[in-house]
């Protein structure tokens, strides 16, 4: 349709109604506290490695286009992963990723648990892909048979798993995720962000309809912005026809190529982040009112007597969590905790001992 040279006045009207009707993800403000509510690594490069890692970055030659095919870092990547280097794709955050995935399917049905994360249900909106939600039982259980009538039922063309699950910390059993990606003929993203802190992986399901998305975000490299997807060759040569050219940086590039050479430092983060898990699930529940839900992730999710006051009261004490209260249903009253260092877990402590017991450090 052709379009009139008029001017347009008041409100934009060229952006979709369904658009404008969104928000914006909001991320807060931070400044000055203690970060534990985007799931981050705690742990700052060590002083050891900032030499190389200054020239590493400062060989970058920043005016030429990065590696558009990314073969060396794909290699390094499919190394680590155990898999072939033409059955990984690289995205700017696993987030990427879903939106290539979401773009490269058949209109139809995306069926997510719920609560989960956020990100899948935003980014089908932003194609006009519907989306079917199949409710967590009390306990976050996952029920494989309803999950599998609902994407029937939905004639439904994609689904995600976050094993993990974002936010409650769960992880499903192998059973209950091998046979939906048995008994579903869409496509089955197993979105394993919080791999690391987990006890099992699902590369061993990856088939033509299942892929498998992991991101370097929760490991230490949040700043990066790298994730990437396993699936068969086939697949991966398709979806890369929706990658936007040149989406990795030439700094990402080379930072991520030098910290896989000096990945056990990154495993023993990760160990040591699953101890204070363990330690704060502990302590956390000693508080009166306060329950916490088991957790193979990088954070716990808490349920409250009054998830908000509690929440402002921590802010207040310099500690930033998430409040995920305003969700209602089942995660109505938690807050979601992500696991800090020691010092930083330590200040939690005190201030929740100060809030509820009324007990100053
Ligand atoms: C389950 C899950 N998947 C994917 C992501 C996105 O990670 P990134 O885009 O940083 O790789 C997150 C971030 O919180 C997440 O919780």
């Amino acid at each position: 349709m052709r379009r009139t040279n008029s001017v347009r006045t008041g409100e934009s009207t060229l952006i979709r109604k369904d658009i404008k009707s969104l928000s914006a993800y909001h991320v807060p403000d931070s400044s000055g506290m203690i970060k534990l509510d985007a799931m981050e690594n705690p742990f700052k490069l060590p002083e050891s490695l900032k030499v190389s890692w200054d020239a590493c970055l400062s060989s970058v030659d920043i005016n030429r286009y990065p590696d558009a095919e990314m073969a060396e870092l794909r290699t390094k990547i499919a190394h680590h992963a155990g898999v072939n280097a033409d059955q990984i794709l690289l995205g700017n955050g696993s987030d990427e990723i879903i939106q290539m995935i979401i773009m490269a399917i058949d209109p139809g049905t995306c069926v997510v648990p719920s609560p989960t994360f956020v990100m899948y249900d935003l980014i089908s909106r932003w194609f006009k892909r519907p989306v079917a939600t199949v409710p967590l039982a009390n306990d976050f259980s996952l029920n494989a048979d309803q999950f599998l009538q609902v994407c029937g039922r939905e004639k439904a063309e994609i689904a995600f798993l976050a094993c993990p699950n974002n936010p409650t910390g769960n992880l499903w059993p192998e059973e209950t995720i091998a046979r939906i990606a048995n008994g579903f003929d869409g496509l089955l993203v197993i979105d394993e962000a919080y791999g690391p802190f987990s006890e099992r992986s699902h590369t061993h399901l990856v088939a033509s309809n299942v892929l498998v998305l992991r991101t370097f975000s929760k490991l230490g490299w949040a700043g990066l912005r790298l994730g990437y997807v396993i699936g068969e060759a086939e697949t991966i040569a398709h979806l890369n026809k929706v990658r936007m050219p040149y989406n990795i940086n030439a700094l990402t590039q080379a930072a991520a190529s030098f910290l896989l050479d000096h990945f056990d430092l990154f495993e023993m983060q990760a160990t040591e982040i699953k101890k204070e898990r363990k330690r704060m699930s502990k302590a956390l529940q000693t508080f009166n009112g306060v329950n916490t839900f088991p957790s193979q992730a990088n954070f716990i999710l808490m349920q409250v007597p009054d998830a908000n006051a509690l929440f402002d009261q921590l802010k207040t004490h310099g500690i930033l969590i998430k409040n995920m209260h305003a969700s209602g249903g089942l995660l109505s009253n938690c807050l979601r905790i992500t696991i800090g260092s020691k010092d930083e877990n330590d200040a939690v402590l005190a201030a929740m001992d100060d809030i509820i017991n009324g007990v100053s450090a």
